[in-house]
């Protein structure tokens, strides 16, 4: 499992490994010098800056593609953590979050044929930049691993490491990883704002169910939140 694709320029390499998918093998990493079109969550972009790690894992078999967003979160948490020696938070369902700034987001993407599903995990680490990236691009809620430690960790041991993680975590069930994943997310016990479709509401995030959803309350009851095109946020800050 030593693959390792690095490009010089690519729009997204997520893209990368869809339009390549037959040819690649599982658990390929394919990273890029410069990415000029990524993809974020629910239709944003995904700025680039040489400081950024862009790097795409692609899971042909994943024995519960449903839950492979969760297990991608938990791999890249505690490979930082692992790294730095620092608690690296997960925003449910998988933004990666160090002294309340988010350092990590995931684009999961699945491509369905031949009745299975394959899953591209697209992770972008922010390792490097500084803080005059963030500030000029908008970004408040955001900051590089070298600006919150001081250091930035290798990026092959980063990239490889969560290749290993993610090869475990893809073969289990969401509940093998239930008890790992809770004690390591900041989004439980904490008032929320859920943004979907661009409208907003507020709610108590009571838990998370064994199968990944997110377990909410608000005046007029539980709801559960599906990971999908939604996004979590916290009242008081971003978390
Ligand atoms: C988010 O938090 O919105 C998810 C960001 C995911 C960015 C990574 S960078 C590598 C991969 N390629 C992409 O185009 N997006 C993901």
């Amino acid at each position: 499992m030593n693959n390792i694709i690095e490009l010089e320029e690519i729009d997204s390499t997520n893209n990368y490994i869809r339009n390549n998918i037959k040819e690649l093998p599982d658990y390929v990493i394919v990273t890029a010098k410069k990415q000029n079109g990524g993809k974020g969550r629910r239709g944003h972009i995904w700025i680039d800056d040489k400081g950024m790690l862009p790097f795409s894992i692609l899971i042909t078999e994943p024995a519960y593609p449903e839950t492979v967003p969760l297990c991608a979160g938990l791999a890249v948490s505690k490979t930082i953590e692992e790294k730095c020696g620092e608690k690296a938070w997960i925003k449910w369902p998988n933004d990666i979050v160090m002294r309340g700034k988010k350092i990590c987001g995931i684009l999961c993407e699945s491509v369905c044929a031949d009745e299975k599903t394959e899953i591209i995990c697209g992770i972008g680490i922010n390792l490097a930049q500084s803080f005059e990236f963030f500030k000029s691009a908008g970004l408040p809620y955001a900051a590089s691993i070298e600006i919150l430690t001081g250091k930035a960790p290798k990026r092959t041991e980063l990239m490889e490491s969560v290749r290993e993680k993610l090869a475990e975590f893809s073969k289990k069930s969401f509940g093998e990883l239930y008890d790992e994943y809770k004690s390591r997310c900041v989004t439980i016990g904490k008032s929320i704002r859920i943004i979907r479709n661009g409208e907003e509401k507020t709610a108590f995030a009571k838990d998370i169910a064994y199968g990944g959803v997110l377990i909410c309350e608000d005046e007029n009851g539980e709801f559960e939140v599906n990971s999908g095109e939604v996004s979590v946020r916290g009242l008081m800050d971003y978390t």
